[in-house]
Protein backbone atom coordinates (compact mmCIF):
# COMPACT_ATOMS: atom_id res chain seq x y z
CA UNK A 1 0.00 0.00 0.00
CA UNK A 2 1.19 3.49 -1.07
CA UNK A 3 -1.42 5.37 1.48
CA UNK A 4 -2.93 3.19 4.33
CA UNK A 5 -5.16 5.44 6.72
CA UNK A 6 -6.65 4.19 10.01
CA UNK A 7 -9.74 5.28 11.26
CA UNK A 8 -9.12 8.61 10.20
CA UNK A 9 -11.41 11.40 11.98
CA UNK A 10 -11.50 14.91 10.91
CA UNK A 11 -13.89 17.39 12.92
CA UNK A 12 -14.07 21.21 11.82
CA UNK A 13 -15.15 23.76 14.45
CA UNK A 14 -16.96 26.69 13.79
CA UNK A 15 -17.57 28.48 16.94
CA UNK A 16 -20.30 26.44 19.04
CA UNK A 17 -20.63 24.24 15.66
CA UNK A 18 -18.70 20.71 14.67
CA UNK A 19 -18.95 19.49 11.57
CA UNK A 20 -17.61 15.83 11.17
CA UNK A 21 -16.35 15.86 8.05
CA UNK A 22 -14.93 12.33 8.48
CA UNK A 23 -16.00 9.75 10.72
CA UNK A 24 -13.47 6.70 11.15
CA UNK A 25 -12.13 6.15 7.26
CA UNK A 26 -9.83 3.28 7.14
CA UNK A 27 -8.61 2.48 3.39
CA UNK A 28 -5.94 1.96 1.29
CA UNK A 29 -4.29 2.85 -2.34
CA UNK A 30 -1.39 0.72 -4.15
CA UNK A 31 1.12 1.91 -5.90
CA UNK A 32 0.06 2.52 -9.75
CA UNK A 33 -3.78 2.75 -8.78
CA UNK A 34 -5.65 5.11 -10.06
CA UNK A 35 -8.31 5.71 -7.69
CA UNK A 36 -11.52 8.12 -8.16
CA UNK A 37 -12.63 9.15 -4.85
CA UNK A 38 -16.78 9.63 -5.32
CA UNK A 39 -19.86 10.64 -3.50
CA UNK A 40 -22.02 13.30 -2.83
CA UNK A 41 -21.16 16.81 -1.79
CA UNK A 42 -20.47 17.35 1.05
CA UNK A 43 -19.43 13.51 2.30
CA UNK A 44 -15.48 14.10 2.97
CA UNK A 45 -14.30 13.41 -0.31
CA UNK A 46 -11.77 16.78 -0.48
CA UNK A 47 -11.54 16.62 3.35
CA UNK A 48 -9.51 12.69 2.65
CA UNK A 49 -7.87 14.32 -0.08
CA UNK A 50 -6.17 16.66 1.93
CA UNK A 51 -5.64 14.66 4.79
CA UNK A 52 -3.80 11.92 2.76
CA UNK A 53 -1.97 14.74 0.72
CA UNK A 54 -0.56 16.03 4.00
CA UNK A 55 -2.03 19.38 3.51
CA UNK A 56 -4.03 19.20 6.96
CA UNK A 57 -3.83 17.14 9.87
CA UNK A 58 -6.23 14.76 10.73
CA UNK A 59 -8.20 15.20 14.40
CA UNK A 60 -7.57 11.33 15.33
CA UNK A 61 -6.34 8.68 13.30
CA UNK A 62 -3.48 7.48 11.35
CA UNK A 63 -1.96 8.14 7.78
CA UNK A 64 1.02 5.93 6.25
CA UNK A 65 2.39 6.88 3.37
CA UNK A 66 4.93 4.36 1.95
CA UNK A 67 4.85 2.87 4.81
CA UNK A 68 6.09 6.02 6.81
CA UNK A 69 3.98 6.80 9.69
CA UNK A 70 2.64 10.80 8.66
CA UNK A 71 1.61 11.93 12.11
CA UNK A 72 5.26 11.63 13.95
CA UNK A 73 6.42 13.66 10.64
CA UNK A 74 8.43 17.30 12.11
CA UNK A 75 7.07 20.04 10.25
CA UNK A 76 9.68 20.53 7.74
CA UNK A 77 10.27 17.01 6.82
CA UNK A 78 6.66 16.96 5.68
CA UNK A 79 7.18 19.98 3.84
CA UNK A 80 9.82 18.17 2.07
CA UNK A 81 7.84 14.94 1.79
CA UNK A 82 4.73 17.17 0.25
CA UNK A 83 7.52 19.04 -2.62
CA UNK A 84 9.61 15.69 -3.25
CA UNK A 85 6.38 12.62 -3.48
CA UNK A 86 3.38 14.81 -4.05
CA UNK A 87 1.81 16.64 -6.99
CA UNK A 88 -1.70 18.40 -6.79
CA UNK A 89 -4.18 19.51 -9.04
CA UNK A 90 -6.87 21.35 -8.29
CA UNK A 91 -10.02 22.90 -10.00
CA UNK A 92 -8.70 26.36 -9.75
CA UNK A 93 -5.52 25.39 -11.55
CA UNK A 94 -3.52 27.93 -9.93
CA UNK A 95 -1.29 28.75 -12.71
CA UNK A 96 1.13 32.39 -12.17
CA UNK A 97 0.00 35.02 -14.06
CA UNK A 98 3.24 36.89 -15.08
CA UNK A 99 4.94 33.17 -15.83
CA UNK A 100 5.18 31.19 -19.22
CA UNK A 101 3.89 27.81 -19.56
CA UNK A 102 7.42 26.53 -19.36
CA UNK A 103 8.63 28.63 -16.19
CA UNK A 104 5.25 27.58 -14.14
CA UNK A 105 5.90 23.73 -14.73
CA UNK A 106 9.58 24.36 -13.82
CA UNK A 107 8.61 25.98 -10.51
CA UNK A 108 8.31 23.38 -8.49
CA UNK A 109 11.72 21.94 -9.76
CA UNK A 110 13.27 24.89 -8.71
CA UNK A 111 11.38 25.20 -5.03
CA UNK A 112 13.57 21.50 -5.07
CA UNK A 113 16.90 23.45 -5.58
CA UNK A 114 17.69 21.94 -8.78
CA UNK A 115 20.17 22.31 -11.20
CA UNK A 116 17.99 25.19 -13.67
CA UNK A 117 18.91 23.76 -16.74
CA UNK A 118 18.30 20.31 -16.06
CA UNK A 119 14.83 21.75 -14.11
CA UNK A 120 14.08 23.44 -17.69
CA UNK A 121 14.53 20.37 -19.67
CA UNK A 122 12.67 18.15 -17.48
CA UNK A 123 9.59 20.80 -17.92
CA UNK A 124 10.04 21.33 -21.39
CA UNK A 125 9.61 17.47 -21.77
CA UNK A 126 6.71 17.15 -20.10
CA UNK A 127 4.71 20.56 -21.21
CA UNK A 128 5.43 18.09 -24.84
CA UNK A 129 3.60 15.32 -23.12
CA UNK A 130 0.79 17.65 -21.81
CA UNK A 131 0.48 18.57 -25.58
CA UNK A 132 1.48 21.78 -25.13
CA UNK A 133 4.63 21.90 -27.00
CA UNK A 134 3.66 25.23 -29.20
CA UNK A 135 2.73 26.95 -26.37
CA UNK A 136 5.63 26.85 -24.05
CA UNK A 137 5.99 30.63 -23.76
CA UNK A 138 3.00 31.75 -23.46
CA UNK A 139 1.31 33.58 -20.63
CA UNK A 140 -2.04 32.35 -18.67
CA UNK A 141 -4.29 34.81 -20.25
CA UNK A 142 -3.43 33.45 -23.79
CA UNK A 143 -4.59 29.51 -22.45
CA UNK A 144 -7.93 28.50 -22.14
CA UNK A 145 -9.32 26.52 -18.97
CA UNK A 146 -8.10 23.06 -20.38
CA UNK A 147 -4.99 24.30 -21.44
CA UNK A 148 -4.07 25.95 -17.81
CA UNK A 149 -5.32 22.60 -16.57
CA UNK A 150 -2.63 20.84 -18.37
CA UNK A 151 -0.30 23.17 -17.43
CA UNK A 152 -1.32 22.15 -14.07
CA UNK A 153 -0.77 18.67 -14.62
CA UNK A 154 2.72 18.77 -16.12
CA UNK A 155 3.78 21.11 -12.51
CA UNK A 156 2.71 18.30 -11.18
CA UNK A 157 4.69 15.91 -12.60
CA UNK A 158 7.98 18.12 -12.25
CA UNK A 159 9.51 16.64 -9.22
CA UNK A 160 8.37 12.63 -10.08
CA UNK A 161 6.02 12.52 -7.38
CA UNK A 162 4.81 8.89 -5.99
CA UNK A 163 1.44 9.90 -5.92
CA UNK A 164 -0.76 12.53 -7.54
CA UNK A 165 -3.52 14.09 -5.88
CA UNK A 166 -6.68 15.96 -7.97
CA UNK A 167 -9.59 17.35 -6.28
CA UNK A 168 -12.24 17.96 -9.13
CA UNK A 169 -9.89 19.04 -11.57
CA UNK A 170 -12.34 19.27 -14.52
CA UNK A 171 -15.12 20.95 -12.33
CA UNK A 172 -14.84 24.69 -14.32
CA UNK A 173 -14.37 22.58 -17.91
CA UNK A 174 -16.59 21.58 -20.49
CA UNK A 175 -17.38 17.93 -21.16
CA UNK A 176 -14.49 18.02 -24.20
CA UNK A 177 -11.61 19.22 -22.25
CA UNK A 178 -12.42 16.83 -19.03
CA UNK A 179 -12.50 14.05 -21.37
CA UNK A 180 -9.03 15.23 -22.86
CA UNK A 181 -7.20 15.98 -18.94
CA UNK A 182 -8.94 12.23 -17.72
CA UNK A 183 -7.27 10.94 -21.01
CA UNK A 184 -4.09 12.24 -20.40
CA UNK A 185 -4.25 10.80 -15.92
CA UNK A 186 -5.33 7.87 -18.04
CA UNK A 187 -2.07 7.80 -20.11
CA UNK A 188 0.13 8.88 -17.04
CA UNK A 189 -1.61 6.18 -15.12
CA UNK A 190 -1.18 3.03 -17.58
CA UNK A 191 1.94 4.27 -19.46
CA UNK A 192 4.36 5.73 -16.44
CA UNK A 193 2.79 3.61 -13.62
CA UNK A 194 1.78 7.03 -11.74
CA UNK A 195 -0.34 6.72 -8.98
CA UNK A 196 -3.14 9.03 -9.29
CA UNK A 197 -6.40 9.59 -6.58
CA UNK A 198 -8.91 11.94 -7.83
CA UNK A 199 -11.99 13.24 -6.65
CA UNK A 200 -15.08 13.70 -9.04
CA UNK A 201 -18.76 13.46 -8.23
CA UNK A 202 -19.30 12.94 -12.33
CA UNK A 203 -20.84 9.34 -12.78
CA UNK A 204 -19.29 9.17 -16.69
CA UNK A 205 -15.64 9.65 -15.61
CA UNK A 206 -15.89 6.42 -13.10
CA UNK A 207 -14.96 4.95 -16.47
CA UNK A 208 -11.44 6.50 -16.23
CA UNK A 209 -10.91 4.81 -12.94
CA UNK A 210 -9.28 1.20 -11.52
CA UNK A 211 -11.05 1.71 -8.61
CA UNK A 212 -13.65 3.91 -6.88
CA UNK A 213 -13.37 4.99 -2.65
CA UNK A 214 -16.86 5.81 -2.36
CA UNK A 215 -18.02 8.42 0.57
CA UNK A 216 -21.08 8.68 2.46
CA UNK A 217 -21.61 11.02 5.18
CA UNK A 218 -17.57 10.69 6.72
CA UNK A 219 -17.45 7.27 5.98
CA UNK A 220 -16.66 4.81 2.91
CA UNK A 221 -19.39 3.12 1.39
CA UNK A 222 -19.15 -0.07 1.60
N1 LIG B 1 -12.59 24.35 6.44
C1 LIG B 1 -13.79 23.90 6.82
N2 LIG B 1 -14.41 24.40 7.90
C2 LIG B 1 -15.63 23.94 8.30
N3 LIG B 1 -16.28 22.95 7.69
C3 LIG B 1 -15.72 22.40 6.60
C4 LIG B 1 -14.44 22.83 6.11
N4 LIG B 1 -14.12 22.09 5.01
C5 LIG B 1 -15.15 21.24 4.83
N5 LIG B 1 -16.11 21.42 5.78
C6 LIG B 1 -17.37 20.65 5.93
O1 LIG B 1 -17.02 19.28 6.04
C7 LIG B 1 -17.92 18.47 5.29
C8 LIG B 1 -17.15 17.70 4.23
O2 LIG B 1 -16.64 18.63 3.29
P1 LIG B 1 -15.74 18.23 2.04
O3 LIG B 1 -14.68 17.31 2.48
O4 LIG B 1 -15.33 19.48 1.37
O5 LIG B 1 -16.79 17.42 1.14
P2 LIG B 1 -16.81 17.11 -0.43
O6 LIG B 1 -15.47 17.39 -1.01
O7 LIG B 1 -17.22 15.67 -0.51
O8 LIG B 1 -17.88 17.99 -1.01
C9 LIG B 1 -18.97 19.40 4.74
O9 LIG B 1 -20.05 19.43 5.64
C10 LIG B 1 -18.28 20.75 4.71
O10 LIG B 1 -19.17 21.80 4.83
MG1 LIG C 1 -14.84 18.73 -2.48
Amino acid sequence: MIIETDDLTKTYHMGEVQVHALRGVSTGIEKGEFVGIMGPSGSGKSTFLHLAGLLDNPTSGAIRIGGKEVSVMPREEKARFRLEKMGYVFQDYAIIEDLTVLENVAVPGLGLGLDYHEVMEIASGLVDDVGLGGRAHHLRRELSGGQQQRVAIARALMNSPAIVFADEPCANLDTESSRMILDLFKRLNTEWGQTMVMVSHEPWHEQFFDRVIRFRDGRVDP
